[in-house]
């Protein structure tokens, strides 16, 4: 779906007063977590949700469709303030290194280790890749 997501449980949440959430009491006290990754790699919405597939937020005229239920910075009234200023910059950063390198592994031939590191937040494999002017 994505190629990776920063925070795959969001923050955590601190109930201030027991609810019912779709047939289970949460007691007050509890500490929650949105579990994003499974939200936004749900296989009832999405085909293929572990390919990364930008084509498939297109719809037949191009316009960007079907982003309701992507939760990346999360949602309701703790979700993330940064959402706006941060899709700006990665627009600007990728858009701006890409137009002018092409980035590669160190040893050329070489495939970079994809494999996340999963935490509190995700990281790639610390990597050297050379960046050649375009
Ligand atoms: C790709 C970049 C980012 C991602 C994926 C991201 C994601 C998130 C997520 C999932 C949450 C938790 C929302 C929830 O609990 O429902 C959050 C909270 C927050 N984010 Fe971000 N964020 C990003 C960038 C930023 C930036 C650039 C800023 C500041 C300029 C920022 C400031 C915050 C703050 C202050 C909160 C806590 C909000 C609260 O608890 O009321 N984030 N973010």
């Amino acid at each position: 779906m994505y190629y990776s997501l920063l925070a795959p449980y969001g923050f955590p949440h601190y109930i201030t007063r027991d609810f019912e959430l779709g047939g289970y009491t949460i007691p007050e006290g509890s500490v929650v977590f949105a579990n994003i990754i499974a939200i936004n790699n749900d296989p009832d919405y999405y085909t293929n949700p572990e390919k990364f597939d930008p084509s498939r937020w297109l719809d037949e005229h191009g316009q960007v469709t079907g982003r309701e239920r992507v939760l990346t910075f999360g949602a309701g009234p703790r979700s993330c303030p940064g959402d706006i200023v941060a899709k700006m910059e990665l627009f600007i950063f990728f858009t701006s290194i890409l137009q002018f390198y092409t980035v590669m592994p160190e040893v050329e031939g070489s495939v970079l280790d994809e494999t996340p590191i999963l935490g509190f937040i995700v990281k790639g494999i610390d990597q050297n890749l050379v960046f050649k002017r375009r």
